[in-house]
């Protein structure tokens, strides 16, 4: 697939802006539905961490989509959103009192629950409230993932869910609480990971903890794996949509789901990466004995994967199509840190370019900040542009 940018109508908007190609997100989504709908138990809660911008939460909606939240802002903008408060989970390892009581105020589907003293608070807040809120214990369950070691979260030394050891223990600690109804198990081994045999590694496990399970003669409705399917970043145009069909294969070949059980999925990543695009503008060329600079206006307050995980984005100059020529693409905050990336070959570049930064739809603007009194970027849909 090749990408066009309506580049005359990009050039109108007032840079740094964050520009959504809603036809590639739908594609996604129908990969996402064709996938899911072979099964009547499968369950796709998208990860509204990845990107909370209206323009991609309509069409998840539209498609039917969960969500996972973790935090009672997500689950604030999730219900704005016009998504059904029994199609929420929430997770977080530090829940606050009043997102707990958010989350049982509007009957969420699921807390997915991290300690033993958030189950204990958990439980004494539904019990003032006279209700039985549903959870899942995250259980943490000690698979590595080859990703980076900032998003990794299944390894027993991260601070997620409750050891696996403990698994029983708690298990039987809800049965004795009056107001939580324990539904089952939750997991999430990290993110941007493309090697199947990670996932093949939690779907051992989790049967490992089944059969344990069974034995003990304890029955679980809901399996949650999580999410993290990663996306190609090298090469975003020419493979815009993530092998859903691969990733749902695995559980499907390699989980063993009892009798009766739903298996959920909290993808983030893999739905919304592709379809966004940082626009930036050139605002100055520099030369240095052995560098060319092109410094834009966008920087790490709209993007901060290159500074914070040394996460490559593809980087196209979408004004030029003069000879190639080597450049480090840097951004306006005053710290060194703040470099798109080094060494790499655009289009010559001139002032007033426009650069796209690609497959920055997830965790772009939803980590974006106001560092030296920056503003939130804005953002627009392809249909906007178009209909202009
Ligand atoms: N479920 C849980 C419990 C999670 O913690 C996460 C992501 C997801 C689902 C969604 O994972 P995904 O499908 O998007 O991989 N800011 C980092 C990624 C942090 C992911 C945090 N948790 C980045 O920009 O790479």
């Amino acid at each position: 697939m090749t990408q066009t940018f309506p580049i005359e109508a990009l050039k109108t908007k007032a840079t740094p802006y964050y520009y959504y190609d809603t036809a590639i997100l739908r594609q996604t989504l129908d990969a996402v539905k064709a996938e899911v709908s072979k099964h009547d138990n499968y369950y796709v809660h998208y990860a509204i961490k990845a990107n909370a911008n209206d323009i991609v939460l309509k069409p998840i909606l539209d498609a039917g989509l969960g969500i996972d939240c973790v935090s009672g802002g997500e689950i604030e903008v999730s219900l704005k959103a016009g998504f059904p408060a029994d199609k929420i989970v929430f997770a977080g390892v530090g829940k606050a009192d009043w997102e707990i009581e958010l989350g049982i105020d509007n009957n969420i589907l699921c807390f997915n629950v991290e300690s033993i003293p958030e189950l204990e608070v958990i439980n004494t807040i539904a019990q003032q409230k006279g209700k039985v809120v549903n959870i899942c214990l995250r259980i943490n369950p000690n698979v590595g993932a080859h990703t980076h070691a900032n998003i990794t979260t299944g390894l027993s030394e991260n601070k997620f869910g409750i050891d696996m050891a403990h698994m029983l223990d708690v298990i039987k600690m809800t049965k004795e609480m009056s107001n939580v109804s324990f539904q089952g198990l939750h997991f999430h081994i990290g993110s941007q990971i493309l090697e199947m045999d990670d996932f093949i590694a939690l779907c051992q496990r989790v049967n490992e903890l089944q059969d344990q399970l069974e034995r003990e003669g304890i029955k679980v409705k809901i399996i949650n794996v999580g999410g993290g399917l990663g996306v190609d970043y090298e090469n975003p145009l020419g493979n815009p949509i993530p092998d859903l069909k691969k990733f749902f294969n695995v559980y499907d070949t390699h989980l063993k789901l009892r009798e009766g059980q739903e298996l959920h999925f909290e993808l983030g990543r893999a739905i919304v990466a592709q379809c966004g695009f940082l626009i930036t503008k050139v605002l100055y060329m520099k030369d240095n004995t052995d560098k060319k600079f092109a410094i834009v206006d966008a920087g790490f307050t709209e993007l901060i994967r290159p500074a914070l995980y040394g996460a490559h984005h593809k980087i196209m100059n979408i004004t030029s199509d003069g000879p190639l020529d080597t450049y480090d693409v840097v951004g306006p905050i005053c710290e060194s840190s703040d470099t798109f990336d080094t060494d790499i070959q655009l289009n010559q570049v001139k002032r007033g370019d426009l650069i796209a930064i690609l497959s920055a739809g997830a965790y772009g603007e939803s980590m974006a900040s106001c560092y030296n009194c920056r503003k939130l970027p804005q953002s627009y849909s392809s249909e906007d542009i178009m209909a202009e």
